[in-house]
């Protein structure tokens, strides 16, 4: 089985939790992880299969939920799930952020969920703890069997 994600990454800490779940992923399974980074250089293309999308959050201003909340850093990974019709491939969404922003914990994946009408399958802080890949991975697995299944 192939996990497919698309992801971006401003400084890092989602590159590092991938490669920790690629390395789980190696030693506990045969699942396969292939992991795309999305960046401003990233040209649109057509998804082909199932995908996955791992989000941090980058919001500036107001509290992002009834004031002027305005994404800053992730639109590539928007422009490219946004194309033609790729977001019928978008299985799943893991969201990333920093508890300290309170309310607007993970915003931008939940924002990503309801615009897509994707689930949010899982979350994380910062660069994750042991114990969350091996959560997400159990995650990212459950619901491609269940999508694979039902599909
Ligand atoms: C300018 C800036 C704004 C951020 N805004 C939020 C936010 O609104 N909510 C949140 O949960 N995390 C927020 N974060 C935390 C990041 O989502 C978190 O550090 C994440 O791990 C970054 O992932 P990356 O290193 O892969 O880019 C913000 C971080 C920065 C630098």
């Amino acid at each position: 089985m192939i996990v497919r994600i698309l992801y971006i990454s401003l400084g890092g800490n989602t590159h590092h939790f991938i490669k920790k779940m690629q390395a789980y992923a190696q030693t506990h399974s045969t699942v396969e992880i292939d992991a795309e980074e999305i960046t401003d250089a990233s040209f649109d293309k057509l998804e082909q299969a199932p995908f996955f999308a791992l989000v941090p959050t980058y919001l500036d201003g107001g509290n992002g939920i009834d004031n002027g909340v305005k994404e800053i850093m992730t639109n590539p990974l928007f422009e490219q799930i946004e194309y033609q019709n790729n977001r019928d491939q978008l299985i799943g969404i893991v969201g990333s952020g920093n508890k300290n922003f309170n309310i607007q914990y993970i915003l931008t994946a939940r924002r990503y969920g309801d615009y897509f009408d994707a689930p949010v399958i899982g979350d994380y802080e910062l660069r994750g703890t042991d114990q969350d890949v091996e959560r997400i991975f159990n995650a990212l697995v459950q619901r491609l069997e269940e999508y694979t299944q039902a599909n």
